[in-house]
């Protein structure tokens, strides 16, 4: 796990997984064809740690929607296995230690309220009513949903929906989360929000797994990334700072690297946001 000291603006560093560290994840071999024919994911191999905060960065249409379902075990893969805590291949029996937000809030969002979405998780785990009510209050007020619990979850805006499908996935209390682009279509100071909130996780221990095609992004989600290219096969895998200091690996994707990075190109080491260039400046 890393602890870079900074909660509000977490940084990838370069970070390996230690050599005991406990397996979550073990994905050998997967592969994934659409029934018209598309192969969306070739031969992907993946192992995530307790702790770790991996993503998985492509272009559009580069499969990590359908690599984040078949690690949540949402779809069957055509061919390979995914091996859980290293225990076993069922993924619904380990359905209350993992959550998955796909991309489609609709997925979740399927209660006459937001409170009755947030709520629908935590009581399948027979918790009591009092933690149910806890957990839902603790979650709004940090993704600022908290006037909207009792809305219908249909006539929230798209951003609203985004963020009240990811609260439904965190009031289970999830030990790992797949996040498929948690943060698409959320304003600045909701992301900075649920960025917060994803770091205070990752500190307790949480496992992250987080899509993304925006490598602006990429340094405040993860430490390690899985780098997939437009038919779905994996380019490279390595730290955030190989991958995003790596110009013509992630223009062969379809990628940029941060705008930062392309400022600061000669530095040594490159700032891959914003805050560490500004303390590289002093400021
Ligand atoms: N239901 C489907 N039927 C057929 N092809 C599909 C289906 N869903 C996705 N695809 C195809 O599979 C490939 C991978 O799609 P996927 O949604 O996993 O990509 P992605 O990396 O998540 O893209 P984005 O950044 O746009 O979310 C694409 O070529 C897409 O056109
Ligand atoms: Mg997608």
């Amino acid at each position: 796990m890393t602890d870079d000291g900074n909660d509000t603006d977490p940084v990838a560093g370069d970070v390996a997984p230690a050599v005991d560290a406990e397996s979550v994840i073990e994905a050998n071999g997967l592969s994934y064809a659409y029934p018209d024919g598309t192969t969306a994911v070739e031969r992907v191999d993946l192992s995530v740690y307790r702790g770790d905060r991996i993503a998985l960065l492509g272009p559009n249409g580069a499969g990590k929607s359908t690599l984040l379902q078949l690690l949540g075990g949402l779809i069957e893969p055509a061919t390979g296995t995914v091996r859980y805590f290293g225990e076993t291949t069922d993924a619904d029996s380990v359905r209350d230690r993992l959550s998955v937000l796909t991309q489609d809030p609709a997925d979740y969002l399927f209660n006459p309220t937001v409170r009755e979405d947030l709520a629908y998780g935590p009581i399948q785990q027979e918790v009591t009513q009092a933690v149910v009510d806890r957990r839902i209050e603790t979650v709004a007020n940090r993704l600022g949903l908290a006037d909207l619990l009792s809305k219908p979850p249909f006539r929230l805006s798209g951003g609203e929906q985004r963020r009240a499908a990811l609260a439904s996935a965190l009031t289970v209390e999830p030990e790992v989360l797949l996040l498929d682009e948690p943060l698409s279509n959320v304003d600045a100071a909701n992301r900075d929000a649920i960025l917060e909130l994803l770091a205070e996780l990752s500190a307790n221990g949480v496992t992250l797994v987080t899509s993304t095609p925006d490598t602006e992004l990429l340094p405040h989600l993860a430490d390690r990334v899985l780098l997939l290219d437009a038919g779905g096969s994996v380019v490279a895998a390595g730290s955030t700072r190989e991958i995003l200091t790596d110009p013509s690996l992630l223009t062969e994707c379809n990628l940029r690297p941060p705008q930062v990075v392309r400022l600061f190109e000669d530095d040594d080491p490159v700032p891959l946001t914003v805050a560490e260039a500004r303390s590289r400046l002093g400021d």
